[in-house]
């Protein structure tokens, strides 16, 4: 009978993407994949720190497993990725049931780990973040040799794939622990990247996004006088044949270079959407964060997008309730939003993280109520910025790479024409009827109607993947 693996994940894309290396490793040693932790022989929790109530989350699940471990002793538990990195010893303290705590930067060596609890049920910690262990050449594994290793039948889609070009943060902003628990800034070989992506295409992958924490901070030194910047990676990319979209995120504000801009706009496959968190719209708070702007140097990038870029569709994160953010700070940040026009915004309520220099110098002096107000405001703002961003679209039609049935139809398979979902290369999301033979494929579909969070509409013209290029369909009635 084969292994079972159950994984849990939260988090970012970083961590979508870690989760599907680590199934691919595992798959390779004979697993297979069940969603039910009491049916694995092996049950892992990918796991994110940047908030509290992840982090929450993962010591309840944990919680609710320690019975189950204790009647199945032979099942191995582990914890992965930024919480094992942040925490280390200490779940295995509050959790004494987890058999193994491993950080961002050894997840290749989770073969190895769960071979040695089986062998002798021993607790193994693997949290270094120094991935050239030239003292152990036989576990070296950079993300040069792992990153590659991946497996096209675990991932999310088969059309889509993230492909990381760096990993680390250099930049500690003073809330966040990324830095910490994923270590300094290291690019990634252009060449690497390359061979991946073209590897991506042969597997029949259609988009790709390229992550990073600080994706447009990207850069190589071939050492002989050649710098690259992520403009010239994508440049060097795109005709990488069967790639239709380019995608990357997450972008520094600061960072935002025209050499860039000029390449999202010239490079016909590099989809124009820029996800550029602000954070606030207050210089005050902004210093505070250590975010290396103000929000007129702010405002002046956006400018330069939309300039370059005709039709750019931008993004962005912000945080409410920042340490000492006051009323009139808050009203900054949703003057921002109201004029700044992002397709969206991802709102949090700050969470101080123990060794960040935020949780160091200065007072969480913001009311949980309080945050929950300031978060709601700044949704419901957001919300009517998008609902009109949206409504533009109605009347048009746009190019949607299919990716599935949507949340509603995946409820009932038995449809005779389910809603199919999809995303514009302005990342908008569109809902419309169509076969499921569709997915993978780009239509065209006129957008009849539009909330402010999805556009609908009908599919105008299929028109590739057929083999048979563009042609008409037949409406489907809505
Ligand atoms: N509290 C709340 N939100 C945070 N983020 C990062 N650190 C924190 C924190 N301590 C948010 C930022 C970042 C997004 C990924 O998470 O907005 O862009
Ligand atoms: Fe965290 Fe700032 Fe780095 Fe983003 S840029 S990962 S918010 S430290």
């Amino acid at each position: 009978m084969s292994k079972k693996l159950c994984i849990e994940t939260v988090g970012c894309q970083m961590n979508v993407l870690d989760s599907e290396l680590v199934v691919g490793s595992l798959r390779r040693q004979g697993y297979s994949l069940t969603t039910e932790p009491t049916e694995a022989d092996v049950i892992l929790f990918n796991t994110c720190s940047v908030r509290q109530h992840a982090e929450d989350k993962v010591y309840s699940a944990l919680g609710r497993l320690r019975e189950h471990k204790r009647r199945h002793p032979h099942k191995v538990i582990g914890v992965l990725g930024c919480m094992a990195q942040k925490d280390q010893e200490l779940i295995r303290q509050r959790a004494p049931h987890v058999d193994i705590v491993c950080g961002t930067g050894q997840l290749a060596r989770l073969p190895e780990l769960i071979a040695a609890v089986k062998r002798d049920g021993s607790f193994q910690l693997a949290v270094s973040l120094d991935r050239h262990e030239a003292s152990r050449p036989e576990v070296e594994r950079s993300f040069e040799s792992y990153d590659p290793l991946r497996d096209p039948t675990v991932r999310p889609s088969p059309f889509q794939a993230y492909v990381r070009i760096m990993i680390g943060c250099d930049k500690f902003c003073t809330y966040c622990i990324v830095p910490s628990v994923r270590g300094p800034e290291q690019s990634r070989h252009p060449e690497h990247i390359a061979a991946e992506v073209r590897q991506l295409a042969d597997e029949g992958c259609k988009e790709i996004t390229f992550l990073g924490q600080t994706v447009n901070s990207w850069k190589h030194d071939f050492g002989d006088g050649r710098r690259w910047r992520l403009a010239d990676l994508l440049l060097h990319i795109h005709d990488t044949p069967g790639i239709e979209r380019i995608k990357f995120l997450t972008n520094f504000p600061r960072d935002m270079s025209d050499d860039l801009l000029d390449a999202v706009r010239d490079l016909p496959k590099v989809c124009p959407y820029l996800h550029v968190p602000a954070q606030s719209g207050c210089n005050e708070v902004l210093k505070r964060m250590k975010r290396l702007y103000t929000v007129e140097f702010y405002r002046d990038m956006l400018a330069r997008c939309r300039e370059r870029i005709p039709g750019v569709a931008i993004s962005s994160d912000f945080i409410v309730g920042f340490c000492g953010e006051s009323e009139a700070s808050f009203a900054r940040t949703c003057e921002l939003v109201r004029t700044a026009g992002f397709k969206n915004s991802y709102i949090f309520k700050y969470s101080p993280r123990p060794g960040t220099k935020a949780d160091e110098l200065f007072a969480d002096d913001v009311p949980e109520e309080v945050k929950k107000r300031r978060n709601n405001d700044l949704l419901a703002i957001q919300n009517a910025v998008s609902l009109a961003d949206h409504r533009r679209y109605i009347g048009r039609t746009v190019e949607v790479l299919v990716e599935g049935r949507s949340k509603t139809s995946l409820k009932h398979p038995d449809e005779d024409v389910p809603q199919l979902t999809g995303r514009t290369v302005t990342d908008h999301i569109v809902v419309f009827p169509g076969p499921d033979r569709w997915a993978g494929r780009t239509v065209r579909v006129a957008i009849e109607e539009a909330t402010a969070f999805t556009l609908f509409g009908t599919v105008v013209e299929e028109p590739n993947g057929s083999g048979a290029g563009p042609r008409r369909v037949s409406l489907p009635t809505v």
